[in-house]
């Protein structure tokens, strides 16, 4: 089974209990094998409420995994805006609608001036693949740098720059990869020897494109050199897209975005996943000149991008986000739980920002034997970075001091 083993193994299925069995072979049976399931005891949920989630049986999980219903799960103002929507109209962008402009120009307020339109999507792929269409047409270039366990999505083109997906094989010939971050190699220089390569192929550079908070590459908050390659792309003739689909609205505590702590304007931003809190939206921003080349050449045009739903969502999240000062808790709560992981003295590194925390250990096997052992204590997170050998800790924003003790606790408990 490709993939890393933090996920059940359907091999397993007869030491489930029979219900859960059933289900996952009711499941196997129509939805196919490419799907994965969390945990070697798989968890079905039913409900959340803030920071907890509860399953079938009613029992309560302390979610420290969760990135999408950012301002906490079942949000009553989130929810309760969507349902008003839903109940007056849901439509798409090729009607007039105030709400969608509104929300644009709150969304591109908390960006550099420069990057000033915004075109919506449902997925961080489809941002990221608009984005790469942008780059391509706007540049005239063809070539894109990634890191070396990205991940960006699951479109055709996007699952060509994600090795993370499919392994170095699956990548595209324009593609150069370079080194994750917090290996020895220099990351500016690795970008600018990417850009050599390629053009000793003929190839010349339309994008650099990194997750700001490299999160499949383990987690780096401060990568040296990150705004010295952008510039090496700009001079190449390429791009800088920041993808904020992880970091972005405030997880790092630091302000909105990830790219923020770099001093950098990107060309290009794509988010998604916490901006409606779970309804399915994501968007590409860019500098208007990149959208008017764009729009020599196509027309753009998504049909649940932007639905009025969808940005009821989008609207409610960015207004809990900022009247509950979930940022100013991601940072607070954040540096607790950051301290508090270094003094424990049983992790190889701990990395992070905000509620964004890799916390690294001997090896894959240990990750795993302690995430699926907090699963079992009832505090629900994951492993990830090229070897999977690091826990994942990215819970919803209103994570309070006590949830982090709750984490600490189990965590001790069950720590190599
Ligand atoms: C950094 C990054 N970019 C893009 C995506 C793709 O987003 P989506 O799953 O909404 O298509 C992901 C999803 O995990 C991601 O982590």
């Amino acid at each position: 089974m490709p993939g890393p083993t933090t996920y059940f193994d359907p091999s397993d299925a007869h030491e489930l209990d029979p219900a859960t069995r059933s289900l996952f072979e009711r499941r196997t049976k129509v939805m196919g094998s490419a799907y994965r399931l969390f945990y070697q005891d798989p968890v079905q949920l039913v409900r959340g409420q803030g920071t907890k989630v509860y399953d079938v049986n009613g029992v309560e999980y302390l979610d420290a995994y969760n990135n999408v219903p950012s301002v906490g799960h079942a949000h009553p103002r989130v929810a309760a805006a969507m349902a008003k929507q839903a109940g007056l109209l849901t439509t798409h962008t090729r009607y007039l609608s105030e709400p969608i402009v509104s929300y644009a120009e709150q969304l591109l307020a908390t960006l550099p001036p420069a990057v000033d339109n915004v075109m919506f999507t449902c997925t961080g792929s489809e941002a990221n693949d608009l984005a790469l269409r942008v780059a391509k047409y706007a540049t005239g270039n063809t070539g894109v740098i990634v890191t070396g366990n990205a991940y960006h999505g699951v479109t055709t083109e996007i699952a060509a720059i994600s090795p993370s997906l499919g392994g170095m094989d699956s990548l595209a010939d324009w593609v150069r990869v370079v080194r994750c971050p917090g290996t020895e190699v220099d990351f500016a220089e690795a970008v600018e020897a990417a850009i050599s390569e390629m053009e000793a192929f003929g190839i010349r550079p339309a994008a650099l494109i990194v997750d700001t908070i490299f999160a499949s590459d383990g987690v780096f908050p401060d990568v040296a050199g990150l705004a010295r390659a952008a510039a090496s792309v700009r001079a190449a003739g390429g791009l800088f897209i920041a993808d904020e689909v992880q970091p972005g609205f405030g997880r790092l505590g630091t302000g909105m975005w990830g790219f923020d702590r770099y001093a950098i304007t990107p060309d290009i931003v794509t988010v998604g996943k916490p901006m409606g809190n779970g309804q399915p939206i994501a968007a590409m921003m860019a500098r208007h000149e990149l959208v008017d080349e764009f729009n020599r050449h196509s027309r753009y045009f998504n049909t649940f991008g932007g639905s009025s739903v969808s940005i009821a969502a989008a609207q409610a999240t960015l207004d809990v986000l900022r009247d509950e000062g979930l940022i100013d808790n991601a940072r607070t709560v954040g540096a607790y739980l950051l301290d508090a992981l270094r003094g424990m003295g049983r992790f190889t590194e701990v990395r992070g920002q905000g509620l964004f925390i890799g916390a690294g250990l001997e090896s894959e096997e240990v990750a795993v034997a302690v995430v699926n052992a907090l699963r079992e204590r009832r505090v629900l997170l994951s492993a990830s970075g090229p070897l999977n050998d690091s826990l994942k800790i990215r819970p919803p924003l209103p994570f309070s001091i006590t949830d982090a003790d709750r984490l600490l606790t189990e965590l001790d408990a069950v720590l190599p």
